[in-house]
């Protein structure tokens, strides 16, 4: 769980918006200690006890902020701030204050009309932008700013907060199900929904790692964050494709999706007809085995797969271990409560390609991914 002060600087027409979906989200995302403030452009809108209510604490003006409430933030989070509050930062001084601490990260998502100019005074190196990444708020009648979502200035938080122990590294996933198609109505998947690569994503890359996600359709939410490339795929044959021309970037796989492992022999461009007999079979191949595939590759990076078993499960995860080649592999029990697909949590049982195992509690699916990265970075460590 993500822990730190946060103090949040709210500027301009965005924060009636933006303000009441950040706060909620920080509420869900860890145990911060948040200091609303509000410039006097942003009390317009978002009056100081609207933003008390919602921050949970007294919130400020902006002018009143103390010398304390700078000193002890960990993460100063201007977001929404207009164009016009970073340019009279700037020519004010101030940023020397944000920054004046070593440990202090500072993030800024700027709020930028649609119709207005990309020019903002340009700010200094140790202020990091939150880009909008397309994102588009709706102001009503005063039209719509381009800003960085609530949950993407969430997302940079985390980041700022968390050890960035996977710096230079990319770790290429797969997630989520593949769908084999059988005619234009019908199809052939299975019930994952792409949480825990999800988790997986967003955590490596909150630690520093680029992140290469290869998904098939999922349910979840894909991912959002700079450090994430999402790659959209629909069958197994293409998920394949896509990891083949992938690895060669990855120093990590995490190979989490499940994967259809057959698909229909032939599509049907007509949707195929019921006919009059009471059964109706329908002739199935083989997918490729991704995970196999990669172990296979004479140049491989750490490579970590997962199994999904409702029986036996160490002996058939030390088996596919051994199959693909690979040097951890997680397992987990679908038939447990808690585990399996459609749920928070998750409870793993870690193999080693050495024999060694290690049992995880059951932990939401974040937690898990946290202790899998923990776990993959110990092994690389002392296998450099
Ligand atoms: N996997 C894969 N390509 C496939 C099938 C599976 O890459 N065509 C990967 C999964 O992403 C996972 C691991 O292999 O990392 C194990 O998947 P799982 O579904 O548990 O097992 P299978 O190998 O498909 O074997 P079975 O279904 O017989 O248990």
């Amino acid at each position: 769980m993500l822990t730190g002060r946060i103090l949040l600087i709210v500027d301009g027409p965005a924060a009636l918006a933006h303000t009441p979906a950040l706060l909620a989200g920080l509420r869900s995302a860890g145990r911060f200690r948040v200091t609303a403030a509000a410039t006097r452009s942003a009390e317009m809108f978002l009056p100081l006890m609207a933003l008390s209510a919602l921050a949970g604490a007294p919130a400020k003006a902006y002018s009143e902020l103390t010398d304390d409430d700078w000193r002890q933030a960990d993460v100063v989070l201007l977001a929404p701030v207009s164009g016009h509050f970073l340019t009279e930062l700037a020519a004010g001084g101030a940023w020397a204050r944000l920054t004046d601490n070593g440990r202090r990260r500072v993030l800024a998502a700027p709020a930028r009309l649609e119709a207005e100019d990309a020019a903002v005074a340009p700010l200094p190196d140790a202020v990091e932008v939150i880009p909008s990444a397309g994102s588009i708020l709706a102001l009503g009648a005063m039209g719509a700013v381009a800003t960085a979502a609530p949950e993407a200035c969430i997302e940079a938080i985390g980041t700022a907060l968390t050890p960035p122990d996977f710096a230079g590294q990319t770790v290429l996933l797969t997630a989520g199900p593949t769908v084999e198609d059988a005619d234009p109505a019908r199809f052939i998947s299975n019930r994952s929904t792409g949480r825990m690569g999800a988790a997986l994503a967003k955590i490596a890359a909150r630690r520093g790692a680029r992140v290469i996600f290869v998904h098939g359709p999922m349910s979840w939410p894909v991912p959002q964050a700079p450090a994430i490339r999402a790659i959209a795929v629909r069958s197994a044959e293409e998920m394949c494709n896509a990891v083949l021309a992938e690895i060669p970037h990855a120093s990590v796989a995490i190979l989490c999706a499940a994967v259809a492992d057959y698909t229909p022999v032939a599509y049907s461009r007509e949707k195929i007809k019921k006919g009059t007999a009471a059964t109706f079979s329908l002739q199935l191949k083989r997918t490729p085995d991704i995970l196999a595939t990669v172990g296979a590759l004479d140049q491989k990076p750490f490579l970590v797969g997962f199994a999904a078993e409702t029986q036996d499960l160490t002996a058939n995860a030390a088996a596919k271990l051994r199959q693909k080649h690979c040097d951890m592999l997680c397992a987990n029990d679908i038939t447990e409560p808690g585990c399996g697909f459609a749920v928070p949590t998750n409870r793993l049982t870690v193999l080693f390609a050495d024999g060694r195992r290690e049992d995880l509690p059951l932990l939401a699916k974040e937690e898990v991914a946290a202790k899998v990265l923990d776990l993959v970075r110990r092994e690389m460590n002392s296998s450099q």
